[in-house]
């Protein structure tokens, strides 16, 4: 059997580790780790050497345990803090040479925010993160210094520092009683927690939403399939500690872009890093949205999203010619599911380089026209982009001819190696090299193949893939080699692969049987290249130089445990020797490398569509990356577990200011099934981010292949798009506060412990709450409906609930019906459903009114353009209900020509005999305690929300 017959999964490894195998159904590959390349690099290239990481070595040195610490030489006031001397008590160099002296400096920067900044005196060898690429927090100007909620308290003899809440004296951060490390190649900290904490954050890894004991977390970017508990695509230093005991909580954010571990126990926690400086940033809250907004609002803010990135958006990889594309499209309209924005995998590419579209498979002019035809009906169009540049063959006078890498070696933009040869890795195309975002050049070198591509083929926004970045060989593997390329066959490579349904292995068993053993037999003769071919079998002594200077780069004294392949920080990845222009190392800034391309695509954009906003979806981001994209999830599986897991991925990626997210509704690898699609499909609808992408050769997932999907989906996207305006305020409100979309309900309700780290339901801002379905063949789900005495009112019925505070309620949830629940005292912005986003605009608006108890209900819209960066022109309704009226006020110069036409009042008692606009009597029908005001637009004409207007019953 051919090796390409037996691949599982092209785009790289696949683990099927399941944390929690009573929700995972069977799956053909569960047994197995495969490495698969997709490429002909000689295999030997993409082994790496074999790193024993220092959590599973039970010999390694604990620091905590061998280090001598530091003591206070001097401190000195400051107008805003301290600064002082540390000295190395006795050097032990465990996993480094250690610095015998440091700089501490203490800075109260506001009322709620305190910086502790470590480095040594001596910044020779020590890398510190420049302002330029991840900003640093700043002392805000006018803050009153005496009412600063944190205070920095030391020990001397022994440096050990706590951070105390002034106004609960309670210590939330001590590293007392464990020594300090701090080598060129290792640093670490330990702080005391309390027994039971709540703590979320650490990203980003596939995880519920809190960190438990005996979890340990490794912060660096890698491209792999959403692993479990493993490192995955981004970076994002910063934990947020939810204290039942005092109802408050604080955030910790560590400035460092640099490899790192974070290690869970049962009292404490433990933070590692390999290069950098201690930089850390305490956020004081109290409340969970305190704390994510002044973090948020530090890293940076999110991106205002084009209003039409609200809208459903359609992927798969495999879609081999554009008339598939056009066909999906047709599908859709056929079918009469709503589709905004159309996506493109690699397919479109020609052989797989940045730039280009295959001339035959989506010839220019047949592609233009379809972007005309979608653009005409108002639709949108994302393609896919990589972070690799393919290296063509100098030899070869056609494949020579690749500008995109002409250009870029010209302005010399790409990476190098150390001796200042270009960095040469391997992705899709075969050998590439990578833009470096600190060269001078790099923008403008974006600048000009954006614009040019764009020109050509008018796309709407940019998915920004492999952008950790990953490469397929270890170190610069094509120095010397690149001129074998082309190493792929041009035109469509992979229609000849196979891949495996579920349950594979149950109903095809002989089949699989020799599958296995044949897959089997490939790993272990790929093992036996590895360890002939890797010279060297270094062992943690060995790679401990010792001495001033950088250390060991490549294969560093301390081993964090990079997931990935053999642990070899290089595999699959651009390796950490790699060079940027200011001879910055790749070590020191990997985790940046997404966040880095983010931007400067973000730039590249508007340089030709100026006021335009960039549209952007990334897969790798580190702190402030929401300021230029949003993130879907990467690479999850078409199985319950992970469906499950798109909730807690929210949340966090909420609180690391990337709230536009959403995951690959019915599952990027592996077969989906009508089942899963129905529920996926729906609770996809109320994240951020809706689009459904799926891996080549599964079977097709587009709603419209099952009836029940259709349906669920129809069902779900009437109840999204009518929310249309609901979520734009919500999308505004993140821009300018930080706050997320998605909440937990620990945020929501912060001083009831029960809902600590509940994330199988979530609130869409304050208002809405839902209640999924995520498991098989039920047709129920449960939830909890917290508050003390708040009402719910079930979306769809308009019925108010019976629920008992703290009970886990029964909910009826059918196929194709996802409990969707209204908390009482809030009001909705609705609008009538279109089939995309610009016809929703140009519908009727409407209003829920959910009253509390007190007959009381409030809520807001935002609206305007929808497009421009710099909005000239806004509009901001306020409403409030109160005894039997309702008042809408607006401020703001943006016109909607749009009437009012619909109100629906939850929660009234009994039918009142009128129902008056402005005055006017106006129509309505009563039933359920409802009210539903209709045909309003009969009655206050166009533009309802520019003026005030009452509505009282
Ligand atoms: C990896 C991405 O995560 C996935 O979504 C995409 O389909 C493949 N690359 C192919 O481009």
């Amino acid at each position: 059997m051919i090796l390409s017959t037996i691949v599982i999964a092209l785009w790289g490894f696949i683990s099927f580790t399941t944390a929690d195998s009573s929700n995972s159904t069977t799956d053909a590959a569960t047994t197995s780790y495969v490495p698969i390349f997709q490429n002909a690099i000689p295999p030997a290239l993409t082994i790496g050497v074999e790193q024993l990481p220092n959590i599973n070595n039970d010999s390694a040195v604990d620091a905590n345990v061998a280090a001598k610490g530091y003591s206070v030489v001097n401190i000195t006031n400051t107008a805003r803090g301290l600064t002082g001397i540390l000295k190395l008590k006795s050097a032990t160099n465990i996993y480094g040479y250690d610095f015998e002296y440091l700089n501490l400096t203490v800075e109260y920067q506001s009322e709620q925010r305190l910086n502790v900044h470590i480095e040594p005196t001596n910044l020779t060898d020590v890398f510190v993160l420049p302002d330029e690429l991840v900003p640093k927090p700043k002392i805000d100007d006018d803050y009153d210094f005496a009412r600063s909620d944190l205070v920095f308290e030391y020990d001397e003899e022994d440096f050990g520092f706590e951070i105390v809440r002034s106004s609960t004296g309670e210590t939330l951060f001590s590293t007392k009683g464990n020594p300090l490390v701090f080598s060129n190649q290792f640093i670490q900290f330990n702080t005391t927690l309390p027994q039971g904490y709540a703590i979320s954050g650490l990203g980003e890894s596939i995880h519920g939403s809190l960190n438990e004991p005996g979890l340990v977390k490794t912060l660096f970017a890698n491209g792999i399939s959403n692993p479990i508990d493993q490192n995955d695509y981004g970076v994002h230093p910063v934990y947020f500690d939810q204290r039942y005991s005092s109802n408050t909580t604080h955030g910790v954010f560590w400035r460092s872009s640099a490899p790192q571990e974070v290690v869970f126990e049962e009292t404490s926690l433990t933070w590692r890093s390999i290069s950098g400086v201690i930089d850390l940033y305490f956020f004081s809250g109290p409340d969970p949205k305190d704390v994510i907004t002044q973090y948020v609002s530090q890293i940076g803010l999110p991106a205002m999203q084009p209003y039409w990135a609200l809208g459903y958006h359609q992927c798969k990889w495999g879609f081999e010619t554009i008339d598939d594309v056009i066909d999906v499209v047709d599908n859709f309209k056929k079918f009469d599911i709503k589709l905004e924005a159309m996506w493109s995998d690699i397919d479109y590419m020609d052989s797989f380089k940045d730039f280009t579209n295959d001339p035959y498979r989506y010839p220019t002019d047949k592609y233009r026209k379809f972007l005309d035809d979608l653009h005409e009906n108002n639709q949108h169009y994302v393609p896919i982009f990589d972070a690799g540049i393919y290296v063509p063959n100098p030899n070869n006078a056609t494949d020579n001819d690749y500008e995109p890498f002409h250009l870029g070696n010209e302005t010399d933009v790409f990476l190098k190696n150390p001796d200042g040869s270009l960095y040469i890795g391997s992705v899709w195309p075969g050998y590439t090299v990578f833009p470096d975002f600190l060269s001078n050049n790099t923008q403008e070198y974006f600048n000009i193949l954006f614009k040019d591509w764009y020109n050509r083929l008018p796309f709407d926004g940019i998915w920004a893939d492999m952008n950790e970045a990953a490469s397929y060989c270890v170190g610069s593997c094509g120095s010397g080699r690149y001129f074998d390329n082309p190493v792929q066959r041009a035109g469509y490579r992979f229609s000849d692969q196979n891949s495996y349904p579920k349950g594979f292995n149950v109903s095809n068993a002989t089949e699989w049987s020799s599958i296995s053993k044949s897959i089997a037999a490939t790993a272990t003769s790929t093992a036996t290249t590895i360890s002939t071919s890797s010279s060297s079998s270094l062992s943690i002594d060995a790679k401990n130089t010792l001495a001033p200077g950088r250390g060991n780069i490549n294969y560093p004294p301390y081993a964090i445990n990079n997931m990935i392949g053999n642990h070899d920080l290089a595999f699959r990845q651009i390796s950490p020797n790699a060079t940027h222009a200011d001879g910055t190392l790749e070590y020191d800034i990997h985790n940046l490398f997404g966040m880095l391309e983010e931007k400067a695509i973000y730039h590249a954009l508007l340089s030709f569509r100026p006021n335009k906003r960039p549209f952007i979806i990334g897969r790798s981001t580190f702190a402030g990356a929401g300021k230029y994209t949003g993130r879907w999830g990467g690479d999850n599986f078409a199985d319950y577990y992970m469906m499950y897991f798109s909730i807690p991925q929210a949340f966090a990626f909420g609180s690391f200011g990337l709230p536009f997210f959403g995951v690959d509704a019915c599952g990027f690898n592996g077969n989906t099934d009508m089942e899963l699609c129905s529920r996926w499909m729906q609770l996809a609808s109320f994240f951020p981010f809706y689009r459904n992408h799926n891996v080549i050769k599964a079977i097709p997932q587009e709603p419209y292949r099952w009836e029940a999907v259709i349906s669920a989906t129809k069902t779900s996207m009437d109840v999204r798009y009518s929310l249309l305006p609901y979520y734009y305020t919500l999308l505004q409100e993140s821009h300018v506060s930080g706050m997320p979309i998605l909440r937990a309900l620990s945020w929501q309700f912060p001083y009831e412990s029960t809902l600590s780290g509940v994330d199988n339901q979530f609130f869409v801002g304050d208002v809405l709450i839902v209640t999924p379905v995520l498991e098989p063949g039920v047709n129920y789900t449960k939830g909890v409906f917290p508050g003390n005495g708040d009402i719910y009112y079930d979306y769809y019925t308009h019925e108010r609930q019976n629920f008992t505070t703290g009970k886990n309620e029964t909910l009826d949830a059918p196929l194709g019906h996802i409990p969707l629940h209204i908390r009482g005292g809030y009001i909705i912005p609705t609008q009538e459903p279109g089939y995309t986003t610009t016809e929703s605009r140009q519908n009727p608006f409407g209003l829920i009114v959910a009253l509390d108890a007190k007959g009381r209900a409030s809520g807001k819209l935002y609206l305007d353009d929808g497009e421009s960066v710099e909005v000239e022109e806004s509009l901001n309704v306020d409403f409030v209900a109160s005894n039997n009226k309702l008042v809408g006020s607006s401020f703001g110069q943006f016109k909607v020509d749009q009437p009012l036409a619909n109100v629906t009042v939850l929660g009234v008692d009994s039918k009142p005999e009128k129902v008056l606009f402005n005055n006017n009597t106006a129509h309505f029908d009563y039933t359920n305690k409802t009210i539903f005001i209709v045909g309003l637009d009969k009655i206050v004409g166009n533009g309802t929300f520019n003026k005030e207007f009452t509505i009282n019953w």
